[in-house]
């Protein structure tokens, strides 16, 4: 299983909500503050450092724990994500941690942190003070941290942790996917902008490598008439973790023109009479989706060998 483990050294909270922000869209994964590490990490794959800038006092518990406990990242995937105000620092202190836990191969973030100053302690307000008046900017907070940043990384960072290992050929993902899409014929469509977020059950068609759906109209109007991106996902029922099928689909939407050439052949692939349709009262839409990326969760994947998540990019 592939699961990840985050430590985090902070003192002032920052790195603590960095942690434990990032902790659930990684999961499965476990945050710990690093004075509570487990001392055992072999049952992780991915390891997460999380470490905010103190000067001469950076990261001091994480590279303690590490030479301690001898812990061994050649076979883990590992992410350094440094929070201070100056990312010049920041790199110093990962090319520290690289050297020490001696891989190259490694995932690195700065994220912009920030000094409150009623937040410090009586020193290291002095410290502080006396930083800013060396620098010659005032006594006052210092940076701004921006929690879009963090969903961000999470978002890349579980892209680095998730890249199968195992991946069959394209064709093959392909020709899967291909086949799952057409034995299926409903799907759940999710639209939104801003605060409107909406998941909708619709009847599909997967034809020439798209999605059309032929509807009559509703809300997810409001969310596409904002934003073209959707995501949507087909998936049979659950059974047992040996027998997982779901897969979900990120692409842009297209409101076909009403009888263009493509309007017209999505309409006869549904055997639907060009003639009928016209003599509604009311407009029939056509939602095309274009997808941009699958990934698709799929048991028979393992049986065959492979990660049972795969990840297919159509080529445009
Ligand atoms: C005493 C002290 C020393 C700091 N030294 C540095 C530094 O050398 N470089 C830097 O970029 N940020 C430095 N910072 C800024 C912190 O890294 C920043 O406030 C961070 O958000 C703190 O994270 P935390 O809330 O997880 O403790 C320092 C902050 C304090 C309080």
């Amino acid at each position: 299983m592939n699961v990840t483990l985050i430590l985090y050294e902070s003192k002032y909270g920052t790195g603590k909500v960095v942690a434990n922000t990032i902790c659930p869209i990684l999961g499965p994964a476990k945050s710990f503050d690093i004075n509570d590490a487990p001392q055992d990490v072999k049952y992780y794959s991915n390891v997460v450092l999380v470490f905010s800038l103190y000067g001469h006092n950076s990261s001091e518990k994480i590279l303690e724990y590490i030479k301690d406990n001898n812990i061994g990242f050649s076979k883990k995937r590992v992410a350094l994500v440094c929070i201070g105000l100056n990312k010049q620092d920041g790199i110093s202190e990962i090319i520290k941690i690289k050297t020490l836990i001696n891989k190259e191969d490694v995932f690195t973030e700065f994220i912009k942190g920030e000094t409150l100053i009623n937040k410090l302690t009586y020193d290291e307000k002095d410290k502080i003070k006396y930083f800013c008046s060396k620098v010659g900017i005032p006594f006052n907070d210092l940076g701004k941290f921006d929690d879009s940043k963090v969903l961000d990384l999470a978002k890349n960072l579980r892209e680095y942790f998730n890249t199968p290992q195992f991946i069959p050929p394209v064709n093959v993902t392909k020709k899967e996917i291909e086949t799952f899409l057409i034995n299926k014929n409903t799907c759940t469509l999710a639209t939104g902008y801003g605060e409107f977020v909406r998941a909708t059950p619709l009847e599909y068609e997967y034809y020439d490598g798209n999605i059309y759906i032929i509807t009559e109209g509703g809300l997810k109007f409001i969310g596409l008439s904002k934003n073209k991106k959707v995501s949507l996902c087909i998936y049979e029922n659950y059974v047992s973790m040996n027998n997982l099928c779901g897969l979900q689909i990120s692409g842009e939407v297209e409101i076909l023109q009403p009888w263009c050439e493509e309007y017209l052949d999505v309409l006869r692939s549904k055997d639907l009479k060009v003639e009928n349709i016209s003599k509604l009262p009311f407009d029939m839409n056509i939602i095309k989706i274009v997808p941009n990326k699958y990934e698709f969760l799929y048991s028979k994947f393992k049986n065959l060998g492979f990660d049972s998540k795969q990840i297919y990019i159509p080529e445009k």
